[in-house]
């Protein structure tokens, strides 16, 4: 397999932490490219030069691995952790559970056999069904075998590119660790806008949160699935099913042509959108702000992550990138004004000079619905 560059220059490779199965790694068809790390090489400083150079981390061997080593940027990694054997969800949270299980999410992997303790933590945790990799065994070799395989057959996610290292076609989207580092820049704008929703005071639970252009789900794991009904709509018919799959406790529908929602007015806490508005000629972009305010509860809020240019009249006004000016405009049209702005945002993504994020969240004014 050939090693992956990122944006930066850096050629990153998977890094396997297996500890005290070092020797049994020898009968493994591992990648060229991959560093296995034995006990021995998990001394901090070692291990820092080693993470600063990961494009994936496997913990195979999870009970010797130094988290405290861990720190920044490491956490851009996606991770692949396999679960010891022997614990339960219990014992599992109280050794694991603030250190590492409340740090993964929608880009990082979890390995058992065990589907019932899958589920517990999955629950837990919030993690989609995808995230999960399914082994027959606890055999380290075995284990090992099928992370690799797994890399193998996914090029673009959590595996090293297919592409010469040379390339002039390689693209960020390749770079796993550029997409997890991405999702945590703007998980850390957003959340705090989903706990303000939920904050208010008298607010009823659960709180009714509809995302639109909701892709595969990876927002539905910000909410806690006790205290919220979220709902997804999108209109691809594969992400949709992919969502579904991901996140069985959400409702995710298929949006139609007519961009219409198929939802009642003034039936949503917090309607918010991430990166979906952009591709959308002007009128469809007013036909969504209309409907998302039209769901909207009277104070409740409607959130905006995308990515902005910051000039009034981009080159192709319909397509990406959307001039933040041209959005205000549109918003204040779709709303005949009937919103108030709460919070604005930019957000500086890793290694990315050029592209800003902008999160805008605003209240929507109005009496509430007799
Ligand atoms: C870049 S993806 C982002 C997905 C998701 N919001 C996320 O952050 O993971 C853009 C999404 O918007 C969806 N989309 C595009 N136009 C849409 C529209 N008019 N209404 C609903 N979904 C739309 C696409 O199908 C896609 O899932």
């Amino acid at each position: 397999m050939p090693n992956s560059s990122t944006r930066t220059g850096v050629y990153r490779r998977p890094v396997i932490y297996a500890g005290r199965f070092v020797d049994q790694m020898a009968s493994v068809d591992l990648p060229s490219d991959c560093i296995v790390l034995g006990e021995k090489d998990a001394l901090p400083h070692k291990l820092t030069v080693l993470l600063n150079r990961a494009n994936m981390l496997v913990f195979l061997d999870l009970l010797s691995f130094p988290l405290e080593a861990m720190t920044g940027e490491h956490w851009n990694v996606p991770i692949v952790v396999v679960l010891p054997s022997d614990f339960d969800a219990e014992s599992l949270t109280a050794t694991f559970g603030t250190v590492l299980f409340e740090r993964l999410g929608f880009f990082d992997r979890v390995v058992t056999p065990d589907f019932a303790l899958w589920e517990e933590l999955r629950r837990k945790y919030r993690w989609a069904e995808s995230q999960r990799v399914p082994v027959t065994s606890n055999d380290p070799s075995e284990v090992a075998a099928t992370i690799c395989t797994l890399l193998e057959a996914e090029p673009t996610s959590l595996a090293t590119p297919n592409r010469d290292r040379h390339a002039a076609a390689w693209h960020w989207r390749d770079d796993p660790c550029f997409n997890k580092a991405l999702h945590r820049v703007q998980a850390a704008a957003l959340e705090p806008r989903f706990a303000a929703a939920q904050e208010k005071p008298g607010t009823k639970v659960p709180l009714d949160v509809l995302e639109v252009g909701t892709g595969a789900g990876r927002w539905a794991s910000s909410f806690e699935w006790t205290e919220t009904r979220f709902v997804g709509i999108d209109a691809g018919e594969d992400l949709i099913r992919t969502a579904r799959d991901n996140f069985p406790e959400g409702r995710f529908d298929l949006l139609g042509p007519d961009l219409l929602f198929p939802y009642e007015d003034e039936s949503f806490d917090l309607v918010f959108g991430v990166t979906v508005m952009h591709r959308y000629s002007a009128v469809a972009k007013r036909t969504l702000l209309s409907e998302m305010w039209r769901v909207a509860r009277a104070g409740g809020r409607l959130v905006f992550l995308e990515n902005f240019v910051f000039t009034r009249q981009p080159e192709k006004p319909a397509v990406y990138p959307m001039s933040v000016a041209e959005f205000e405009d549109l918003i204040l049209d779709a709303t005949a004004g009937r919103v108030a702005l709460e919070h604005v945002e930019s957000l500086r993504y890793p290694d990315e000079d050029l592209r800003r994020g902008g999160l805008i969240s605003l209240l929507r004014l109005g009496a509430p619905k007799a």
